[in-house]
Formats: C-alpha cells, structure tokens, sequence
C-alpha cells in the first residue's frame, strides 16, 4: 500500500480522510485488515469511512431473501460479497489496530440521522456505514510511551 500509494503521490504524513465506501464486502478479510491496519498506523492520523453488512445469517428471513438475490446477481458478474460483521466483532477488531474513536450506524441510526421520515419502517439489522479515526503512531507513542505505537501484524501492513 506504502509503494502504490506513493506513486500515485500520497504523503504518509498528512492526517487522511480515506473515503472506502462500497468496496470493503468485496475484499477478503486479509486485504480489509492489512489496509485499516495501515490508516491506523499513519504517524499523524487518520480517518476512515466504509460500510460493511450485518452477516446473512443475523438477518430476519425477508432481509435474508432480498440480500441472498443480490448477492448472487453480484457474484454472478464476478464481484462476490465476501466480507461480514456484526458490529461488535467489528469494534473489538478496530480498537487495537489504533482506532480509537468509532462511529457506527446501523440501518434504525442511518435512518434516523438521514430519513426521518422512513425510520419505522427500517430494519434492526443490515447495512452499516462506519466512521473510523486513528490519532497515529505519533499521538499513541506521544500519550503512551514507545510500546504504544505498535500495531498488530497483517501480511501487509507497513513496519
Ligand atoms: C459499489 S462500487 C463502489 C465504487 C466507489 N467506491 C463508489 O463509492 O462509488 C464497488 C466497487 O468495488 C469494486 N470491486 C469489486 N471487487 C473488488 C476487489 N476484489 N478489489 C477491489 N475492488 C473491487 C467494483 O468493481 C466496484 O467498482
């Protein structure tokens, strides 16, 4: 990610707004983990926006049918859905990669927030849209001392 972001001119030592949205159902875990695990790892932070689903099998049986048809017409042109969470796997998964302020609206916020006038009609579970901030290494080792700045491990992660 360092080298690809690089050359396309990306300083790693600018606090960045990463807009993710779309995109992280249709990554493996691994590819998902080690580019969080990078945004964290910013020496002076970052933030992240990306959506995610509550998984197939949390969703109640009409959800379940209106997700299953989708996900397969996806899959069917060779972009299949591969990544789920429930929110609080996704939060205990963020905070020790450095995420220390998590933001995370499931289908009754997102609608309370943006379509009031919907909002009773909404299911429990669905969708999700996250906002994700990391002070960076620098902050964490500034507040904490050296042991503060590491990170888990992802193959990709930058050291
Ligand atoms: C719903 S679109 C979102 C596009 C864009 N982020 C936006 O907000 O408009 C999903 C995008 O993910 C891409 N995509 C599908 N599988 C992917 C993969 N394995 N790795 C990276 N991108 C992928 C698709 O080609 C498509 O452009």
């Amino acid at each position: 990610m360092t080298e690809g972001l690089g050359a396309a001119g990306f300083d790693c030592g600018e606090q960045t707004f990463f807009t993710w949205l779309g995109v992280v159902p249709y990554l493996t875990p691994e590819a998902m983990w080690s580019t969080l695990a990078f945004i964290a790892s910013l020496p002076n932070g970052g933030h992240v926006v990306f959506d995610y689903s509550d998984p197939p099998d949390s969703l109640s049986p009409e959800a379940r049918a209106a997700h299953d048809q989708r996900a397969a017409r996806v899959s069917a042109v060779g972009e299949p859905w591969l990544n789920y969470f429930a929110a609080e796997e996704l939060r205990a998964k963020l905070s020790p990669l450095g995420f220390s302020d998590i933001d995370d609206l499931g289908p009754p916020e997102i609608a309370s927030r943006y379509f009031p006038n919907r909002a009773a009609s909404i299911p429990e579970r669905g969708g999700h849209i996250v906002h994700a901030t990391a002070p960076g290494s620098a902050e964490r080792l500034r507040k904490s001392g050296p042991g503060a700045a590491s990170f888990q491990s992802y193959p990709d992660s930058p050291r």
